[in-house]
């Protein structure tokens, strides 16, 4: 058999690989986006392999000088990631051995592709976590600054999408900073739980040269070598773990899209997207289409099916490596792009569009949601709270009939239900009041909210703090 039909295992073949099954095979279609990770690791594992002994200096610093030239012809764009490579391990290791002979045939000493691929994954997944943790702080950083701009933006807050109490768009945006600051934190622990390092299991069992685990490890960034070589080469955990944080940060976004569609309607305008954000309809030419969080919300059964997937791939894997593995790859790229791109134009969107605080304040006006605050007056008064539920429930269909908000009502009018109302009834029912009076911890009232706003500021800033040391890793 010819020399480059051998790839990297046909010494043990006689016959060529079936066409069809080589395609069904073959990954360097998608695994090229793992092309820098693998180099990384192939920096590492050569130098460590040349520190102990177990090649030369002189093929060692070969095999470094041909992985960043490949590395340089790459990035320029000289050389393509492409041909009749099985995966892109095979591609590098025969483009390092056209490069420097013999020594390119030596990189592979100790290291199984087994140990290599999940090296590259985890490289790849833990920066793409970081990157994800980054785009999510320029979320919160909007959200913020919304959430500072809007502390007296009365608006109604909703349960069953039917007006229920009084709040504040600060507020409500202050609930959408603590799902995403909760996403950014499970990031750091997929994080800190993903930084060891596979390499030096081999194919499963270790290996018999004397590799140094603690310093591939350590040149890689990781907090040290994976403890169990069996698991170094079959766990994908953490990218289960990656889909999993990458679901829930949808599963917000969509919650988030959801709500900026119906604000976005005719009947609510409680805001009114930017041009550059919205779509126009190619029939109907009043259109503004809110595309964008319409898409956001559809692509989050994109990455949900993701995580579904590999779940599926990995649940009766038996130990150690199994090919099905490879099917990690595609979905998580795919999920990894969806998210980033879906957290950008989120991000966008929301930066750029402009809240109708008149129309959010006549809202909270109408449909009675001071009615709580009404019945908690009379209470006040040593009126039982189950009775002022009652005698409110029953001004409210009263003033339904005669099409009066709470606040028109006259003060016989009230006295007609019950002696405990005097005339303080309307400042207790004046909707600023009723959302100030709001103080405990996590409400809406100002005194309250400025005191979250502040916490949330130093929350922020710590994030942001450990994203510096992320990245600069
Ligand atoms: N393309 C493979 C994967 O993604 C690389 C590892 C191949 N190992 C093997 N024993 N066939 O999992």
């Amino acid at each position: 058999m010819a020399e480059e039909f051998q790839g990297l295992w046909g010494g043990r073949f006689t016959k060529e690989t079936d066409t069809l099954v080589r395609k069904f095979n073959d990954s360097l279609s998608f695994d090229k986006r793992l092309f820098f990770a693998d180099i990384e690791g192939s920096l590492a594992h050569s130098s460590m392999l040349s520190k102990q002994g177990i090649i030369s200096e002189e093929d060692g610093k070969k095999i470094r000088e041909g992985l960043l030239s490949i590395k340089d012809d790459v990035t320029s764009g000289k050389l393509k990631i492409e041909g009749d490579y099985e995966d892109i391990h095979s591609f590098v290791e025969a483009k390092l051995t056209e490069r420097v002979g013999d020594a390119g045939k030596r990189l592979h000493t100790g290291r199984s592709r087994n140990d290599q691929v999940a090296l590259d994954m985890r490289l790849f997944a833990r920066s793409s976590v970081v990157e994800i943790r980054g785009l999510l702080l320029e979320l919160l950083d909007t959200i913020l600054s919304i959430m500072k701009d809007n502390v007296d933006t009365t608006m109604p807050g909703f349960t069953h999408l039917q007006k229920a109490q009084p709040i504040t768009l600060s507020h409500h945006m202050g609930a959408y900073f603590e799902m995403f600051s909760r996403d950014c934190e499970r990031l750091t622990g997929i994080y800190d739980r993903m930084n060891y390092s596979p390499l030096g299991s081999g194919a499963l069992a270790g290996t018999t040269y004397p590799l140094d685990r603690e310093m591939t490890a350590h040149e890689l960034s990781f907090k040290g070598p994976m403890r169990n070589s069996i698991d170094g080469v079959s766990d994908r955990d953490y990218l289960l773990e990656s889909l999993s944080a990458m679901s829930i940060i949808m599963m917000h976004l969509s919650r988030l899209s959801e709500e900026i569609i119906i604000w976005n309607s005719d009947e609510y305008r409680f805001i009114e997207l930017d041009d550059a954000y919205s779509t126009g309809s190619s029939i109907m030419p009043q259109k503004k289409n809110p595309d964008i969080a319409e898409l956001v919300r559809g692509k989050t059964g994109r990455v949900y099916g993701a995580m579904m997937s590999l779940f599926t791939t990995m649940k009766a894997l038996p130990l150690a490596y199994d090919k099905d593995m490879q099917e990690d790859k595609e979905v998580f790229f795919d999920a990894l792009d969806t998210v980033k791109s879906c957290i950008i134009l989120t991000n966008g969107e929301i930066k750029t569009a402009s809240f109708n605080k008149e129309r959010m304040k006549a809202s909270a006006g109408g449909g009675f949601t001071n009615a709580t605050d009404a019945a908690d007056y009379l209470v006040k008064k040593g009126v039982p709270f189950r009775d002022a539920h009652g005698i409110i429930g029953r001004i409210i269909i009263y003033a339904i009939e005669k099409g009066k908000t709470l606040d028109e009502l006259t003060i016989e009018e009230y006295k007609g239900f019950s002696e405990s109302f005097d005339n303080d009834i309307y400042e207790a029912i004046d909707l600023k009041n009723c959302v100030d009076q709001r103080k405990t911890t996590g409400a809406p009232g100002r005194v309250a909210m400025l005191e979250s706003i502040k916490k949330e500021e130093d929350f922020l800033l710590s994030l942001h703090k450990l994203q510096d040391t992320l990245v600069g890793k």
